[in-house]
């Protein structure tokens, strides 16, 4: 399927759910206050990776946390689940800045999705996404 619809109002807040869009696992993160918080107070020197990542802004758009996840639905945050290293699945809710460790080599994404720490070169990369309701959303 070139696109995918996925009822979001199951999943709770501080929760990750996959789902799977053209083969490859999408994590779906409610992230609580507290996360939305942390992903904006990080500053742009702390990021290996300038760059947003996401097919619904500018390729040149930088890698704030408001290009990450739109202003308007802040707490939800949709990522390809791919390492950016070399392919492998992210576990979520884990590593030292509490996003996704990849067990493989070591990469750590933060509750953005943006690579802090690790081998992986670029941050998780943002699908394209639109907000069908409050509670539905398409990706692809
Ligand atoms: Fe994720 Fe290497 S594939 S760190």
């Amino acid at each position: 399927l070139a696109s995918i619809e996925v009822d979001i109002s199951n999943i709770a807040e501080g929760q990750v759910v996959t789902v799977m869009w053209r083969g490859k696992p999408i994590f779906i993160r409610h992230r609580t206050p507290a996360e939305i918080e942390e992903a904006k107070s990080v500053s742009m020197d702390e990021l290996p990776d300038p760059f947003a990542r996401n097919a619904n802004v500018p390729d040149d758009a930088g890698a704030e946390d408001i290009n990450r996840a739109a202003s308007d639905t802040e707490k939800w945050l949709v990522l390809v689940g791919v390492c950016t290293h070399l392919g492998c699945v992210p576990l979520s809710n884990q590593g030292d800045f509490g996003g996704w460790f990849c067990p493989c080599h070591g990469s750590h994404y933060d509750v953005a999705g943006r690579i802090r720490r690790g081998p992986a070169p670029e941050n998780l990369p943002v699908p394209p996404l639109a907000f069908l309701t409050d509670t539905r959303i398409r990706i692809g």
